[in-house]
């Protein structure tokens, strides 16, 4: 069973110890996009998709890290987008939850990162947190519908209103937790073919491994549990995502 982890993060300093094992080892079949969420992880995810053959990387600024990013920051990400294997732009959006930056940084940062994505004609990872009308409203205004809705939490309307525009939904660990009856709802109504797989790891690990580090061989439980909601083979949910995270990010080669 091939799976394609759509969002993780192995840059974050919870695997420097075991790293390399980790992904040579246990992680070798899984596909992964290491996902940037300021410029030095951004950098460090590059770094990771040229050392490994299954490792990709996306670049971008996190709404919690606007705060203080200049022009040459976004330049600098711009030059960054046109290396190798870098594959989309993210994760990039807003969180209204934890506020880190003030709203209309997270404003501007955002709708700037939105411009470089559409003219490097690129996919994009979006973080939505509190902020789901303003997200969608951002992303209709920019005219941007290439793309995932990372780790998604709103309604089924609103998912298939993404889906209208042309967005793919992210769905992870979060799918299995005891109160995610949204969650199932939203996986229940949407296409397969518009569901990509994701971690977020090192955060989010699905039960039974809730609060634990998560990795990509977590993934089978959210594999399981979409199979059990749709009424599928876990076959099909794992061949069906790594084809849309495929088709997603352009990756011929795989
Ligand atoms: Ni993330």
């Amino acid at each position: 069973m091939k799976i394609f982890d759509s969002h993780a993060h192995y840059n974050d300093d919870k695997f420097d110890d075991d790293r390399e094992t980790l992904l040579l080892e246990r992680l070798a079949d899984y596909v992964i996009m290491n996902v940037g969420a300021d410029i030095k992880s951004s950098m460090e995810g590059i770094e990771l998709a040229h050392k490994y053959n299954h490792i990709y990387a996306s670049v971008g600024v996190h709404p919690h890290y606007a705060e203080g990013v200049t022009d040459e920051d976004i330049e600098l990400l711009k030059q960054l987008a046109t290396k190798d294997k870098v594959m989309a732009i993210g994760e990039i959006g807003l969180d209204f939850y934890y506020d880190h930056s003030p709203r209309d940084v997270q404003r501007s940062c955002f709708k700037k990162q939105l411009a470089v994505a559409k003219e490097l004609k690129m996919p994009v990872i979006i973080h939505s947190r509190d902020a789901c009308q303003e997200t969608f409203d951002i992303l209709k205004e920019a005219n941007v519908s290439d793309g995932v809705i990372h780790c998604f939490s709103g309604s089924k309307e609103l998912a298939l209103e993404y889906i209208k525009r042309g967005f793919h939904i992210g769905i992870g660990g979060a799918l299995t937790f005891k109160n995610a009856r949204k969650t199932v709802d939203v996986v229940r109504e949407i296409p397969l073919d518009r569901i990509l797989l994701e971690t977020d790891a090192p955060y989010l690990a699905p039960v039974p491994y809730r609060g634990k580090r998560n990795d990509s061989s977590f993934l089978v439980h959210v594999i399981q549990k979409i199979a059990e909601i749709k009424g599928i083979s876990s076959d099909i949910v794992a061949t069906q995502t790594f084809s849309n995270a495929r088709r997603l990010y352009r990756i011929s080669n795989l």
